[in-house]
């Protein structure tokens, strides 16, 4: 099989190397002997540091998709164009595709998805959500006849490295994600990351698959790290929790979903608490399979190129059989707002220290029907601080709370809002 790579950046090179180092036992165990033949790339100066064919780098990429000699493209470039249009020609030509590009998938997956069924040829696309963690298989294959109710996750490896330092060492945000940077987890613009696109578009894609009905980035709910102190931090270990950027896919029971983005603050004991550093994990829950969990490295050139490698054995061995594998049809899901969502919240609020206040405060909760599970108080002088978690309770309740809170004589400010999840 011959194979024609769009890219060779950091998971395209570690994918030629892969397959160099796996070669003969692919072939071994799957009769494929994969040999990546053509490779486009916008500078052909550039060294590539693995082990390419004589004559294999072109700055041709539509001609390496129309090239009757390649059987299997793969792309790596990343961004919506020229990654769309090579992707769609080759699928057009009877070519099974394998891609890494979350940003393509979350924007515009079903046109791919429709086009490939139509030709009757693969999509692939296992390292475009968690890098090396088997999910988007495991979801399509192994889940399909499962009810899932919710898939949760911490996807995006730069903002969990910022948040693990803040909470082992007591960092500020800042200096977190300064350290991020230095160590190249980061980019020099963090914003995809820690405002949380990067993790939008991947659980726009897991909930597309898990739920089997279209959902675009543009559906998500975001809101990112970059307002949490070491405070925030601190009063949610005193409080028995860690705080995690959770990725979250729920269908309700009239079957809409509801996506979205934020920091949340999760029971220690809870497994998602306990992934650390860059790492990435995804919890899923069904109603027949219970809990599971995946976890591993969400991004990085090799254990990403782990996952690309997979799909284009698939591919390449439906492509010898003449099969390919059915993606189904993907309607337009029905998005639950986030005003509609539901969960515990904390609370952080700097009030004036004098008798009557508290009654002021929880008359405002009380209001808007929202329900207070536990509160501490702290003296600071002349002020207090009351900390909150609620019972469950509506996104739009919980925002009407706070609204009215703010506009207290006796509330200096609301330091903080946290969302609940997993107690
Ligand atoms: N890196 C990760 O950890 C990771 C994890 C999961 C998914 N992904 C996804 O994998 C994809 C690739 O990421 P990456 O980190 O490997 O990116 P990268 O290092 O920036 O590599 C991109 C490659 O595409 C080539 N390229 C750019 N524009 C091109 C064009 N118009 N025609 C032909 N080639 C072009 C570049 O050529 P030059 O080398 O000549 O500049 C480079 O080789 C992205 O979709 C990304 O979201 C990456």
């Amino acid at each position: 099989m011959r194979v024609g790579l769009l890219g060779c950046g950091n998971v395209g090179a570690a994918l030629v190397d892969l397959l160099d180092r796996q070669r003969d036992a692919i072939a071994a165990r799957t009769g494929l002997r994969l040999e990546i033949t053509r490779v486009a790339v916008r500078n052909l100066e550039k060294a590539r540091g693995v082990p390419l064919p004589a004559g294999a780098l072109t700055h041709d990429s539509a001609g390496l998709v129309a090239d009757p000699d390649i059987d299997v493209v793969v792309e790596v470039i990343g961004g919506i164009e020229p990654a769309r249009t090579l992707l769609l020609d080759a699928i057009k030509s009877g070519k099974p595709v394998v891609t890494a590009n979350k940003e393509l998938l979350a924007n515009m997956g079903v046109d791919l998805f429709e086009a490939a069924g139509a030709s009757g040829v693969d999509l692939l696309f296992e390292a475009a959500v968690a890098g090396g963690i088997p999910l988007i298989r495991p979801l399509r294959e192994s889940l399909v006849g499962e009810p899932l109710r919710r898939v949760m996750g911490i996807v995006n490896g730069t903002t969990n490295y910022i948040l693990t330092r803040m909470s082992e060492e007591g960092a500020g945000y800042a200096d977190a994600l300064a350290e991020a940077q230095n160590l190249g987890y980061a980019e020099r613009d963090p914003t995809a990351d820690v405002e949380g696109y990067d993790a939008g578009a991947k659980v726009a894609i897991i909930a597309t698959i898990a739920f089997g009905v279209s959902v675009v980035a543009g559906d998500v709910y975001h809101e990112g790290i970059s307002g949490m102190t070491a405070d925030d931090i601190d009063f949610a270990h005193r409080l028995g929790y860690e705080v995690k950027l959770l990725a979250i896919a729920e269908r309700d029971d009239d079957g809409r979903v509801a996506v979205r983005v934020h920091p949340a603050m999760l029971p220690k004991t809870h497994p998602l608490a306990t992934v650390r550093d860059s790492f990435n994990a995804v919890f899923v829950e069904g109603d027949a399979v219970g809990q599971l969990m995946f976890y591993g490295r969400g991004a990085g050139g090799a254990p990403t190129a782990s996952a690309v490698l997979g799909d284009l054995i698939d591919a390449a061995a439906n492509r010898r059989r003449g099969t390919s594998a059915n993606l189904g049809a993907f309607p337009r899901a029905a998005i639950r707002p986030i005003d509609e969502v539901r969960s515990e919240y904390y609370l952080n609020i700097d009030v004036v220290d004098r008798p009557g206040v508290l009654h002021s405060v929880s008359g405002v909760f009380a209001e808007h029907g929202v329900s207070i599970r536990s509160m501490e108080q702290e003296g600071l002088g002349d002020e207090a601080r009351l900390v909150f978690i609620t019972h469950e309770a509506q996104e739009s309740a919980m925002q009407a709370t706070l609204r009215d809170l703010r506009e207290l004589d006796v509330v200096d400010r609301v330091t903080s809002m946290l969302r609940v999840i997993g107690a």
